[in-house]
């Protein structure tokens, strides 16, 4: 870690998770807790728990928690030490200087050395493409119509023909193989050795809201395959949440975001005065990416090509907007393929136009629908109806469905009495229909979520390890109780293992514990989350009576026991050593009549 355990700590203590989450998100005290809408996933009633006491926050609906360092590395996307950096400069404490010796360099956290060797890549590909060798890809720039600014402005760079250069150049600069390999910018080949994954291509650096370089995208110049090669995930580099061009776009002063399917695009768009436009990644845009697009907007312009790849995307993306809470519109980019073209042949203002006239995304899913029906024919047409009534459903509010159902019959010459009565036969037994159910497509996200749900039954053991914790924290007065039964040594699971460790520790030595401070030892926000979780295993809506949750505690720590010691039991006879697996089945039967009571 770069900076001193007491400095880190001290750091916290001096920022108050409340007050710094409250700029982020609103709070409301609620009996020992504040909560609020968690800013991790959309929801409509507060599951996102902070507490004062505890310095911690906890979603019960996501999951996520963590401390105030947590908080920050997850929102605003930050490593553990530019998270502390900035709190230390919200307290006003002066941080040492970090020592930046091969040592420290090591130390550092996988997340920090990879962002460190993507910039370093980002700088090679851009003088690359201003030397002799980038000649013709800066010809090939200039033949697309950017200008020296916008080139300079996104960092476009050149990957040159040479398939070993940059992993040479790296090298030299210090960097290891096994490094290189979590980078995705190198392949390893047994046969072939390691060699750059881009050559000879144009490089677009990706980056994050804070302008790291998280990742890349080369094209070839002219034809060839595959036409755009992007970075593989690393540890630094998720696609489902990071949007190309969003760095840029969240300083636009609009209060809408132009969302397309390209890097060209969103950079033709910039350069036009489209300073709000972003991407996705290569891949579908995600709910994710709709979430992280609800930060800083609540309006969206979809400019998808308009071919039926297009317009496919645009179905797919138009309810992960409405999820996070975000309106879209759709625009009619024809007879152009994308905004690129489109700009080229008929200019700013003509697009600017066609902004305007974006149309509103219910209109545009019925519109699509409306070509698979023949409207000429009453049977068809009927059929058609029926679907957009089941589509109206989805508004769950009635003064919403309402106008749109007007809307749409006056759209389609029909009484609006006759669609509403069609939409309320339809709506009759649910109310606040799924959107599955009215026909839409890419839900994929929430089934995930429901089969993770699934999971967690196979997880029962992993469970009683962090009921404990859990209560550890709750009632410290139980770490007397467990004296000489249960220690950080019957918690098998490597992570719970290391957080039970240094609770015990600290309980031992000063009596009392620290959860928040506690955290800080996990250097990756994967970690800390994973740890503040099981902190936070017991569910505060359906609280158990004392009485009850005592009987829960003794039959989590006979559990636990169970297993630690069949664990200690396998080893022992794997070793050979019958007098202690004798021991240890002698224990067992002790154990299982085990009662601590919390009186
Ligand atoms: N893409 C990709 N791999 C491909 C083709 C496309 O990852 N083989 C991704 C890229 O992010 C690209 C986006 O899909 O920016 C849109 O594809 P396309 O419309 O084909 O590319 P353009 O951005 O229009 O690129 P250009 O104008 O340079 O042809
Ligand atoms: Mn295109």
């Amino acid at each position: 870690m770069y900076y001193p355990e007491e400095i880190i700590e001290e750091v916290r203590q001096r920022n108050d998770i409340v007050e710094v989450i409250s700029s982020y998100v609103r709070l409301q005290k609620r009996g020992a807790n504040h909560m609020g809408l968690c800013p991790f996933h959309n929801e409509k009633s507060p599951s996102f728990s902070v507490s004062a006491a505890k310095q911690m926050y906890y979603c019960f609906g996501c999951g996520k928690g963590g401390n105030v360092f947590t908080f920050l590395m997850e929102y605003e996307n930050e490593t553990f030490g530019e998270a502390v950096k900035a709190l230390a400069d919200r307290a006003g404490i002066h941080l040492p200087e970090q020592e930046y010796d091969a040592e420290a360099k090591k130390r550092a956290g996988l997340r920090s050395r990879l962002l460190e060797v993507n910039k370093e890549a980002a700088t090679y590909y851009f003088y690359q493409l201003r030397s002799e060798k980038g000649r013709a890809a800066m010809e090939y720039l200039k033949g697309r119509a950017l200008s020296n600014e916008t080139i300079r402005e996104f960092g476009l760079g050149f990957s040159s023909q040479n398939s070993k250069e940059l992993y040479r150049y790296l090298k030299s600069k210090g960097y290891e193989d096994e490094l290189l390999r979590q980078s995705g910018l190198m392949t390893f080949d047994e046969a072939r050795g390691v060699y750059d994954k881009f050559w000879n291509r144009v490089m677009f650096p990706i980056f994050d809201t804070n302008s790291r370089v998280i990742g890349f995208g080369g094209r070839v110049m002219g034809d060839g395959s595959p036409k755009y090669l992007n970075s593989p995930e690393t540890a630094v580099f998720d696609k489902s949440r990071n949007l190309y061009g969003l760095h840029r776009a969240r300083l636009s002063r609009e209060k809408y975001m132009l969302v397309c399917e390209g890097y060209m695009d969103v950079i033709s768009l910039h350069q036009a005065g489209f300073t709000n436009a972003v991407a996705s990644l290569g891949t579908a845009f995600t709910g994710l990416q709709a979430n992280l697009l609800k930060r800083y907007t609540g309006e969206v312009v979809l400019t998808y090509d308009s071919d039926a790849a297009g317009i496919k995307a645009a179905l797919r993306a138009i309810p992960m907007m409405k999820e996070a809470g975000i309106t879209t519109k759709v625009l009619n980019m024809k007879p152009y393929k994308d905004p690129d073209e489109f700009i080229k042949a008929l200019g700013a203002e003509a697009f600017r136009e066609r902004i305007r006239e974006a149309q509103n995304s219910f209109y545009f899913e019925i519109s699509v629908l409306e070509q698979d029906y023949d409207m000429q024919d009453p049977e068809s047409k009927t059929k058609f109806f029926q679907a957009v009534a089941r589509r109206l459903l989805v508004f769950a509010d009635d003064l919403e469905r309402n106008t749109y159902i007007e809307a749409v019959a006056s759209r389609y010459f029909i009484p609006a009495e006759q669609l509403r009565s069609l939409v309320n036969r339809l709506g009759a037994g649910y109310v606040n229909v799924l959107p599955e159910q009215a026909g839409y497509t890419g839900w994929e996200e929430r089934r995930e979520r429901a089969s993770k749900k699934k999971q967690t039954a196979e997880e029962g053991l992993k469970q009683s390890q962090r009921l404990l914790l859990t209560w550890l924290i709750e009632r410290p007065e139980l770490f007397d109780k467990l004296k000489g039964v249960v220690d950080e040594n019957d918690i098998l699971e490597p992570l719970y293992h290391q957080a039970a460790a240094l609770l015990f520790q600290e309980y031992r030595e000063t009596g009392a514990v620290n959860p928040a401070r506690l955290l800080s030892q996990f250097e990756s926000k994967e970690e800390q989350t994973e740890v503040a979780a099981l902190f936070h295993t017991l569910p505060t809506e359906e609280e158990l009576d004392e009485k009850a949750q005592e009987k829960a505690f003794n039959e989590t720590i006979r559990r636990i026991k169970k297993m630690s010691l069949e664990e200690a039991a396998k080893k022992a006879s794997e070793q050979g050593n019958m007098e202690r697996f004798g021991k240890i089945i002698q224990e067992q039967a002790r154990w299982q009549k085990l009662y601590i009571s919390w009186e």
